[in-house]
């Protein structure tokens, strides 16, 4: 067999990878084209530099932005008002579209297929894809013109994901509204910072974070698409957040009052160690979020919004942005669950974070932005998080919060709280005014 090519030897060499180059020498014939192919497809000097990398330090100055509150919002309705007018008046022209985060792996959960066809319940066609698409459609419905929604999948949950929606009637969304744009995938390396292997001839690969939703845009042509249908503004949610409200009128207003070409909601934290990322402002005046995992030990607790993970983006900045020579995002390492082969020559699942992943952050984009608008909002109302399997974050607790919200629009519209509360069913009522 011929040699691996000198470059791609030297660049493996260098990125402490000479491992990978002994496993492509010791196979033969086509399995080693295909690894040496896969090989050849990483940068290798980036992933080391990520993985030697660490948090940058918190900059000194980063202080809580500037945001519309719950508080300001409940007291001035006449503001409110106007704001969910403009909101509603994008839906209605048909400007806005909005992206489901649907990529991840849920190692947390534990659950085996991908998180969105996880069964919230009660009822047991409540998967978490059906509450928060059906609320998109039903969103639709009011702004008489359908939303386009892109689904952003990974390798790991395409084709469930998919089925899912082939199942469900696309959850009463048109077929030719919905498009599924798959994210990249980067190498999973171990503790000394070397990539490591699924299967003997192939990596161990995981999807590059919901950063790489920006690559995945531009290379599945949907960024164009999106401008070409008249999209100006699009919004993002989290498959893991069963209360997400992506569309809410008043946050698109927010958006377009600020003259914002990004922005985001935010809660108050419940504590400096609430596992979300948190808002601050910086003497530059660019909004940032930093993520949880890269705060300091006393977990910054004068940074008080926390991140919900509910986003909206100017589509023709996003364009210009993408178009800009060098632009990239960071690669950020991250401690995950990795099924890898052993030096036993056996392919193990680790019950216990065992391996790094490089992911880009989707909130990266945000210092970038000129402007950002941030919005507060009533964390009851938006923000219920399935994380873990058990205890805080669980299906348990979403499950509540969720009735919790339910109960709330049947008392606000005046009619007695059924027991047990019902399902939550956008397309049958999606607040207190569906139900008067
Ligand atoms: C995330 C946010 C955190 C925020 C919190 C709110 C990140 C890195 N952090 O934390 O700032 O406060 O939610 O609940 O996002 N995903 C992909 N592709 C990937 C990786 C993830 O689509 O490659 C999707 C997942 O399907 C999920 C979402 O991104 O919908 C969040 O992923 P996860 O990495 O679990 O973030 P959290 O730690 O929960």
């Amino acid at each position: 067999m011929a040699p691996v090519a000198a470059d791609l030897a030297g660049r493996l060499t260098s990125a402490g990878q000479a491992h990978l180059l002994a496993h492509a020498e010791s196979l033969a014939g086509g399995a080693r084209e295909t690894f040496v192919a896969q090989l050849a497809s990483v940068d290798w000097a980036r992933a080391a530099a990520a993985f030697a990398s660490k948090a940058p330090p918190l900059p000194p100055d980063l202080r809580p932005p500037e945001a519309l509150t719950w508080r300001r919002r409940c007291n001035e309705p006449g503001l409110a008002a106007r704001l969910a007018r403009d909101g509603d008046a994008l839906l209605a022209a048909g400007r806005v579209a909005t992206l489901l985060l649907a990529g991840g792996q849920g190692t947390r959960l534990g659950y085996p297929g991908p998180k969105g066809t996880f069964v919230l319940g009660p009822d047991p066609d409540r998967s978490l894809y059906a509450i928060l698409l059906e609320r998109v459609a039903a969103t639709a419905r009011r702004a008489g013109r359908p939303v386009p929604v892109v689904v952003l999948v990974s390798g790991d949950t395409e084709e469930a994901t998919r089925a899912h929606f082939e199942e469900r009637a696309f959850f009463g969304l048109p077929r030719d509204a919905v498009w599924f744009v798959r994210q990249g995938e980067l190498p999973a390396l171990d503790d000394a910072g070397r990539a490591l292997l699924a299967a003997p001839g192939r990596l161990a690969l995981a999807p590059d974070g919901h950063g790489g939703l920006v690559e995945a845009l531009v290379r599945s042509g949907v960024l164009d698409r999106l401008a070409e249908r008249g999209v100006d503004v699009l919004t993002t949610f989290q498959v893991d957040n069963a209360l997400g409200r992506p569309l809410d009128p008043v946050f698109l207003g927010w958006l377009v009052d600020r003259h914002a070409v990004a922005a985001g909601k935010a809660v108050r934290k419940k504590a400096p160690d609430e596992k979300v990322g948190v808002f601050g402002r910086g003497l530059d005046g660019r909004v940032r979020i930093v993520e949880y995992s890269e705060l300091p030990a006393d977990g910054a607790p004068d940074l008080v919004l926390g991140s919900i993970a509910v986003h909206a983006f100017s589509v023709p900045w996003l364009r210009r942005l993408v178009a800009t020579e060098g632009f990239t995002l960071p690669w950020h390492r991250a401690r995950k669950k990795v099924a890898c082969l052993g030096a036993d020559g056996v392919v193990a699942t680790p019950s216990a974070p065992n391996a790094w992943k490089l992911e880009q952050f989707l909130f990266d984009l945000l210092p970038m932005a000129p402007r950002t608008a941030v919005v507060e909002v009533d964390r009851a109302r938006e923000f219920a998080p399935v994380k873990n399997a058990e205890g805080e974050d669980s299906p348990a607790t979403a499950r509540a919060l969720v009735a919790a919200e339910v109960a709330r629009w049947h008392r606000e519209a005046g009619r007695p709280v059924p027991d047990p509360v019902p399902s939550l069913r956008p397309l049958v009522a999606d607040g207190p005014d569906d139900l008067r």
